[in-house]
């Protein structure tokens, strides 16, 4: 880990550090054939210091497996900010800038030939979009070395039911012709 990120699971560069139970730093291999990025940890991640562990992550795992034919293992998976925000509310402008260093740091280290933004947050925060997901979602965007990609986040297919999930499906077969193969 790099220096600055050994110092992640004790942050408390903003209030969230108050209210939270576990920084989630993210988890997955160094040099992975993707990065996963969502918004904010949940209650189930804030308690059991992973990202993704609970309903959304089940389904969001299913999808990358069935459409990108790649396992949770041979991702890296993470959040912008990386402390939940109390009744998981949308995490504040302030918290997102504060918070956005340490995605920066991961992006050093992990070294991803392709990134998956989820959501409105994440894919604002991540790729700089100013429109909504409903119009940048299953765009092909050039990130650093690499290449990314944003799609709905899997709360809102939860939410949203099959039509949402399809819309899901499609980017991610997009995705599925970006991955680099050994
Ligand atoms: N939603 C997110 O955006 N991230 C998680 O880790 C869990 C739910």
């Amino acid at each position: 880990m790099a220096r600055d990120l050994a110092e992640l699971p004790t942050c408390t560069r903003c209030a969230l550090s108050l209210t939270r139970q576990r920084v989630v730093v993210g988890s997955g291999p160094m040099g992975p054939a993707l990065m996963v990025i969502g918004e904010a940890p949940g209650r189930d991640e804030d308690e059991g210091g992973e990202p993704f562990i609970g309903r959304s992550g089940r389904l969001l795992f299913q999808l990358i497996a069935e459409e990108v034919g790649l396992s949770r293992q041979e991702c890296f998976v993470t959040n912008v900010v990386k402390c939940r925000p109390p009744a998981n509310r949308t995490p504040t402008r302030d918290e997102l800038s504060t918070c956005r260093p340490w995605l920066s740091e991961q992006f050093q280290v992990v070294r991803a030939p392709l990134v998956l933004a989820l959501g409105n947050t994440a894919a604002r925060s991540v790729f700089g979009f100013e429109k909504g997901i409903g119009q940048t979602h299953g765009q092909i965007v050039q990130l650093g070395g690499g290449r990314g990609m944003a799609t709905y986040h899997p709360a809102a297919a939860l939410r949203g039911g099959p039509s949402v999930v399809e819309v899901m499906r499609a980017d991610l077969r997009i995705l599925k012709n970006l991955v680099v193969t050994p």
